[in-house]
């Protein structure tokens, strides 16, 4: 009896599970869908004879349309694909006109290789570049970088891969869009239990398709009218296209092709038609007006007077012919004896002078004074607290964005299109440059982590401090901390900028400290230790080798002088030459911590004058006699700039104009920030000047400024520095606000620092300034106490787009102004973005490097005529070049 029940149970199981399968199949295979899709092919056919006639004008009537007014770049998108879709009634096969487009010759049932023949056509235009063969960043993704996702299940198990896929999963369906994403694994579609239909009726509808283990996506697509839903209902019509436009409007990489896009890869990028903006009236400025604009250029002209610039500009000095990677130096760090020249140098008030000879009476080059500069920058302090002048920059920089604005949403299509025909370029491997990274911060916790283990399990006995009285080694270090190597975890580490340090800067350098304990900072992150520096070169160099293997980054790694003694640059040249930390990807900048107080409060400077002979003196001797410090001339090739740093929040008090000199400064109180950079300002100045003479490498003044603080931070940037880090402070002043962006000054923003520092990210500039069209780049400061992945760059980048909704136009554009801003030689930056990358507007673009547009520049670059125009009343002397 029991036996016969379970009989009866189980046959009564298995016959239900037949009819739920069979119904279930048939349910999805029902005459009408079949019948659709005959009917969609007809039409197909029949529109694919019509299609020439209308092809040309729907690319315009796609751009043009879309100022409908949407203001998102994604939302846009997504709503453009779907008009595409419901104007060409074709709710079934849009990629195969992509198919025949490509190529001309097939035939029209050739659908079903579309993506395949987009991918193969890919590979032609592909340049043979050296450089740009892809990396294995790529190559695990086995998709060519801006390229839809091919399939690649091995052949032979597709079959039985469906059918667990099938039986095990069949309740959750999923979008079978999911494939055509670039990261979607395999098992994406491995789950679509629709798969086996598709197979079919592929296999009866679409001859050609010996392909088809490539083009699993295109077969989802294609078939789309079975698509169900998630409960297992069909949905008819247009799905394919609107969800087709739902995986498309949010990504960077994953470029699908579709008709416009196909047709506009036959042209070359340079052919773009895009809706330029006529909006700039004769605006004829009122007295008023007229006024304001006669006294910002009045703060131009003072800019240009201050700031140092080359004399001859690189690309006059050398011409790049071959277009190929430069070669690396094999011997970076070889030292030639150069000759000793006669110039003489001495301190005067805190600027050192050169003279040709020791008997010459005249300065070989004449720098601003401390008082003239003191009273220029009064006189810009008072132009930008004017209400007058306030007003009219405001206005300006809001009618800058209005017109960006509307620019994208008449344009941004257009955009996006000319991105899609640059063949190989994709956001991933458009050259960006983190602009404004600490060196001693530049690994992530998890690497900096790593590290410390393995040192602790392979060089135990190490002596590594000397602590106490006693030298203790890295074994002992651990044990004093009542710690082992297992105990440790990024937790522990601590070194995470957290809630804690809003708005302390105090705290924030506290955290810097690994477990809290200087010691392990002693020991692992600093280069004058017991044991010369050793760790930290040895995890610096794992950083510079994950930079190399990244090939598309690159890093300004900025490194302290502190001005204590003037020993600090050869133990610093020295300890670079013989940890050999050298790497194509990175240049470095130099740091002075503004600490006077500090070292007056420990007795180990009597006035600030200390600390310019100690940082400035040796750079000149060095300059003068090479052979005097050779290792700090060799050093000095990689050094690019000049920053300051330290918490501009301190309280102090803003210069007069008569300051005491700085041997007259003996006081304890930490002079200002102008007082800083004017004394920088002038000695780099001098010594640029002194160096490119000799035909050396120059440093460019690049301080941090405006993070916090008073706005006078920024005013005395604005007179002095080549570029600037931070600079959200421009946010509350119009008038300097709008001087950075006509003197296209850059800045070096890392939102994500301020962030945990001073400021919520939403609140943060970046994205106004951007808009505005201010020299924006993104960085990442300090990746030890902020950033969580092991690519701190993109991480800093994929954050700011989806907080602000960056297009992938937009990061290039980032990432090409990190180019420009960076310190890296005229050799690689025209490799990188373009041979006549110095060129103003699109004549300086290449898109085939940069995947940026020329729509976007010629916008930029007339917008910028425009507002110098106004400014000078129409006579403004616009050079071609950037400045140097
Ligand atoms: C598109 O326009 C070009 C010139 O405007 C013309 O030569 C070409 O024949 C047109 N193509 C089609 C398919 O109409
Ligand atoms: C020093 O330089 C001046 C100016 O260049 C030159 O006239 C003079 O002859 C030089 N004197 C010596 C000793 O070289
Ligand atoms: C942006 O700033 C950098 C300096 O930081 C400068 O070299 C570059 O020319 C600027 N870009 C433009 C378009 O002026
Ligand atoms: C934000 O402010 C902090 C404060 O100093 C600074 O360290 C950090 O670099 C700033 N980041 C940006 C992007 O301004
Ligand atoms: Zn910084």
């Amino acid at each position: 009896m029991d036996e016969y029940a379970v009989h009866l149970a189980i046959a009564a199981i298995a016959g239900a599970s037949v009819v739920a399968i069979s119904a279930y199949f048939m349910h999805r295979k029902t005459l009408a869908q079949i019948l659709e899709f005959a009917r969609s092919m007809e039409k197909e056919r029949d529109r694919v004879k019509e299609k020439d006639a209308k092809e040309n004008s729907t690319l315009l009537e796609e751009s043009a349309g879309n100022a409908g007014g949407m203001y998102h770049y994604k939302r846009r998108n997504h709503l453009s694909r779907r008009r595409i879709a419901i104007g060409r009634t074709s709710a079934s096969l849009p990629d195969v006109t992509v198919a025949r487009k490509m190529n001309g010759t097939e035939g029209e049932e050739r659908g079903i290789g579309s993506d395949a023949e987009v991918v193969s056509t890919e590979m032609v235009f592909k340049d043979d570049d050296d450089d740009d063969d892809d990396d294995d960043y790529y190559k695990g993704m086995g998709v060519p970088p801006g390229l839809p996702k091919v399939q690649t299940f091995p052949k032979v198990s597709n079959s039985i891969k469906r059918i667990v896929g099938h039986v095990t999963k069949e309740s959750s369906p999923k979008s079978p869009a999911t494939c055509t994403s670039t990261f979607d694994s395999l098992e994406g579609s491995d789950d679509e239990d629709n798969v086996e239909n598709n197979a079919e009726i592929h296999g009866s509808y679409l001859e050609a398709d010996e392909n088809a283990e490539d083009t699993e996506c295109n077969t989802f697509i294609q078939t789309m009218p079975d698509h169900i839903d998630a409960n297992g209902n069909p949905i008819p019509l247009g799905s394919a296209n609107i969800i087709r436009s739902h995986s498309k409007s949010g990504d960077l990489h994953g470029v699908q092709p579709d008709p416009i896009a196909a047709d506009i890869l036959r042209k070359e990028p340079e052919h773009e038609t895009f809706i330029r903006l006529k909006i700039t009236p004769n605006e004829i400025p009122s007295m008023d007006e007229a006024e304001a604009y006669m006294v910002l250029q009045e703060c131009l002209q003072l800019r240009e007077d201050y700031l140092f610039m080359e004399e001859v500009a690189p690309w006059e000095k050398e011409v790049i012919t071959d277009p190929s990677t430069p070669k690396a130096n094999p011997n970076p760090f070889s030292y030639t004896s150069e000759k000793k020249t006669d110039h003489y140098f001495q301190m005067e008030d805190g600027v050192v002078q050169v003279y040709a000879n020791k008997s010459s009476k005249d300065k070989l080059f004449n720098v601003v004074d401390a008082t003239t500069f003191f009273t220029d920058l009064h006189r810009i302090l008072r132009i930008i607290a004017s209400g007058n002048i306030r007003s009219v920059c405001h206005r300006r920089l809001v009618l800058l964005e209005q017109k960006f604005n509307l620019h994208v949403m008449l344009n941004s299509d257009a955009e996006f299109l000319a991105q899609k025909s640059a063949p190989h370029r994709d956001f991933y491997n458009v050259r960006k440059v983190d602009t404004h990274v600490h060196h001693s911060a530049c690994m992530n916790q998890k690497h900096l982590l790593r590290f410390i283990k393995s040192k602790l399990r392979k060089e135990p006995d190490e002596v590594v401090i000397f602590r106490d009285g006693t030298y203790l080694t890295l074994k002992e270090v651990f044990e004093s901390l009542d710690l082992t190597g297992y105990d440790l975890n990024v937790d522990l580490l601590d070194v995470h900028a957290d809630k804690s340090t809003f708005h302390r800067f105090d705290k924030f350098n506290l955290k810097y400290n690994p477990c809290g304990q200087s010691r392990l900072r002693e020991i692992f992150l600093k280069q004058d230790n017991l044991i010369q520096g050793r760790f930290l070169g040895e995890v610096t160099k794992q950083v510079f080798s994950d930079l190399t293997a990244s090939k598309y980054q690159m890093a300004e790694y900025r490194i302290s002088i502190y001005g204590r003694k003037q020993s600090e640059w050869d133990q610093l040249a020295s300890w670079i030459v013989n940890n050999d930390l050298y790497s194509e990807n990175v240049v470095w900048l130099i740091q002075l911590p503004r600490l006077y107080n500090i070292y007056k409060g420990m007795g180990i400077v009597t006035s600030f004058q200390n600390i310019l002979d100690n940082i400035f003196l040796p750079l000149f001797e060095v300059t003068v006699d090479p052979d005097s410090h050779p290792q700090l001339h060799v050093f000095l090739k990689k050094v690019v700039g000049f920053d300051l740093v330290d918490d501009e929040s301190k309280p102090e008090r803003r210069p007069t104009k008569h300051m005491p000199t700085p041997e007259q400064w003996t006081n304890v109180f930490n002079p200002a920030f102008s007082y800083y950079v004017y004394y920088c300002y002038a000695n780099l100045y001098t010594l640029n000047k002194l160096r490119e003479s000799k035909g050396l490498s120059t440093i460019k003044l690049r301080p941090h400024t405006g993070e916090a603080g008073d706005i006078d931070h920024l005013a005395a940037s604005f007179l002095t520095s080549h570029a600037i880090a931070h600079g959200i402070n421009l946010r509350k002043s119009p008038v300097l606000q709008y001087l950075y962006y006509l003197a296209q000054i850059g800045l070096a923003m890392s939102p994500l620092s301020n962030n945990s520092l001073f400021l919520d990210y939403q609140r943060n500039p970046f994205q106004t300034f951007f808009l505005r069209g201010l020299n924006v780049s993104l960085s990442t400061d300090d990746p030890l106490q902020i950033h969580l992945t092991k690519e701190p760059l993109v991480e800093e980048y994929s954050i700011a787009a989806s907080v602000w909704k960056l297009s992938s136009c937009d990061l290039c554009e980032i990432a090409r102004n990190s180019v420009y801003q960076s310190g890296f030689s005229h050799a690689l930056k025209s490799h990188w973005i373009g041979k006549s990358y110095y060129k103003r507007g699109p004549d300086g673009n290449d898109i085939h490097k940069t995947n940026v547009p020329h729509i976007r520049l010629e916008f930029r670059d007339m917008l910028w005529r425009d507002e110098m125009q106004l400014v000078y009343l129409g006579n403004a002397d616009i050079p071609d070049e950037i400045p140097t």
